[in-house]
């Protein structure tokens, strides 16, 4: 017999039936995924781990297999905070999904990281609009075992409650330095440049798109210019931006943000393929493809 309870026949649908406790923060129903979710997360795995080698910082793929992540099923949460706790003090929390922003940033502030406890349908392998278990485990908890990235996320949440106190514009040039940053970031690698923006790394396409692809530019990292640069949400991104660490990361948004929020607030945005006289250009995007409008 393979009677399922009728909730698990609603897994994807009946989100709102899985007990709330506290700031969003849900147990996660292992036991309810089905054979289809991790059949999902297999599929997803491998496809991915199968193109991110040589292509995702060594870094990112070392920190997977530190944290016994594997395609054999969906991992528990409880497994991985075992692990991710004893490195670097990072949590993971249950979440049924995005989260009102000062929550998010409180949560990040505080070394938790919110992940959504469902996972995509299986026609839904190649793209989802919301971030699903798949995209916030795979895609973004490794990079909380890396030391520095650990800590570039906690100041973030804590700059993140600060930019809210000041006002939307404050928020916006924010929320630009994670998507090019923790979305979207490359990282040159002694051998080349490498993926950790967890969009990518969650995205067969991009994943080929960033780093193979002549149409985007590849610009090097400058806090400022990224703040001022708009982005892509439905498109494969006109631009990436490249670190030479997690460290240069961490020390370059060290200062406080307040008077480059002032001085920012003075000056136009940039448009997402734009390339600038000052910038490091890695490659000069041919643009091929691009959409001519349609930049957050
Ligand atoms: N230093 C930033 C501020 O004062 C906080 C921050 C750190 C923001 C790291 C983003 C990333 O607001
Ligand atoms: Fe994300």
């Amino acid at each position: 017999m393979n009677a399922k309870p009728a909730r698990l026949e609603n897994l994807h649908t009946d989100k709102g039936k899985v007990p709330v406790y506290a700031t969003g923060i849900v147990a996660q129903p292992w036991d309810d995924y089905r054979d289809e979710d991790h059949a999902v997360w297999k599929a997803l795995y491998q496809r991915q781990r199968d193109l991110l080698v040589g292509r995702a910082a060594d870094e990112f793929l070392q920190a997977q297999d530190a944290m016994g992540m594997s395609p054999d099923q969906i991992p528990r949460f409880e497994d991985l905070n075992a692990v991710l706790e004893a490195a670097t003090g990072w949590t993971i929390v249950g979440v049924e999904g995005l989260l009102p922003e000062l929550d998010f940033f409180d949560h990040l502030a505080n070394r938790r990281f919110p992940v959504s406890w469902w996972i995509r349908r299986p026609d839904q392998l190649d793209y989802i609009e919301e971030p699903d278990l798949f995209h916030d485990l795979f895609g973004h908890v490794p990079l909380l075992m890396i030391p520095a990235f650990a800590d570039y996320m906690e100041a973030y949440g804590k700059g993140g409650v600060k930019a809210h106190g000041i006002g939307a514009d404050a928020l916006q040039h924010l929320t630009r330095l994670y998507w090019y940053t923790v979305e979207f970031g490359l990282i040159r690698q002694h051998d080349g440049l490498r993926i950790y923006g967890s969009g990518i790394v969650s995205s067969k396409g991009e994943s080929i798109h960033c780093l193979d692809s002549a149409a985007p530019n590849r610009i090097g990292f400058d806090l400022e210019r990224i703040m001022r640069t708009r982005y892509r949400i439905d498109s494969y991104q006109k631009t990436y931006f490249v670190i030479d660490s997690f460290e240069q990361l961490m020390d370059a948004t060290r200062p406080d943000f307040t008077p480059i929020y002032a001085r920012l607030a003075q000056q136009d945005s940039i448009p997402a393929g734009n390339v600038l006289e000052t910038d490091a250009v890695f490659n000069r995007g041919t643009g091929e493809g691009w959409p001519t409008d349609g930049d957050v």
